[in-house]
């Protein structure tokens, strides 16, 4: 298929330690293989994928700001700063592109504090526990979304 709209994936703090940081909580994938991931799913229906990791709050917000030109939407895994930042909600808000929020594990049978996420509001959906597979589905639900998919 023809790519005719682009999406960025956004990986939040330590995520780039994926693979070998608590595989039992988050699974043996790493970052690349969820990239690799989101850029297959992405072209079997139209979507250039582009990928951005840090581990520094205002990095993320400055990779958010740029999508307003290069991306028609985000998906995002904010990680720890999900439960800290009203910078990178603020820069969701401001963007305005369509955002799906993904959590490799389920954030909800875990501590307290996982459970509130500065971005959930600003999501159209929010996708936990489903391992990297929840990328998959936040690709294919911001195709829907956008209209490219099948
Ligand atoms: C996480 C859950 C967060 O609470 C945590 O800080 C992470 C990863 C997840 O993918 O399950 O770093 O976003």
């Amino acid at each position: 298929m023809t790519e005719t709209g682009r999406l960025l994936i956004v990986h939040g703090p330590n995520l780039n330690l994926l693979g070998t940081r608590e595989p039992e909580i988050y699974g043996t994938a790493t970052i690349e293989d969820i990239n690799e991931l989101c850029r297959e799913t992405g072209r079997q229906l139209g979507f250039e994928v582009e990928t951005a990791q840090s581990n520094h709050e205002g990095e993320l917000v400055d990779a958010i700001q740029d999508a307003r030109s290069t991306a028609d939407g985000i998906v995002i895994n904010p990680a720890a700063y999900t439960h800290t930042s009203v910078a990178i909600a603020d820069a969701l808000a401001a963007v305005g592109l369509p955002v799906v929020e993904v959590h490799l594990s389920n954030v909800h049978a875990r501590e307290e504090f996982r459970r509130h996420s500065y971005v959930s509001p600003l999501a159209s959906a929010v996708i936990a526990g489903a391992g990297i597979t929840g990328y998959r589905f936040a690709v294919e639900h911001l195709a829907e979304l956008l209209g490219n998919g099948s």
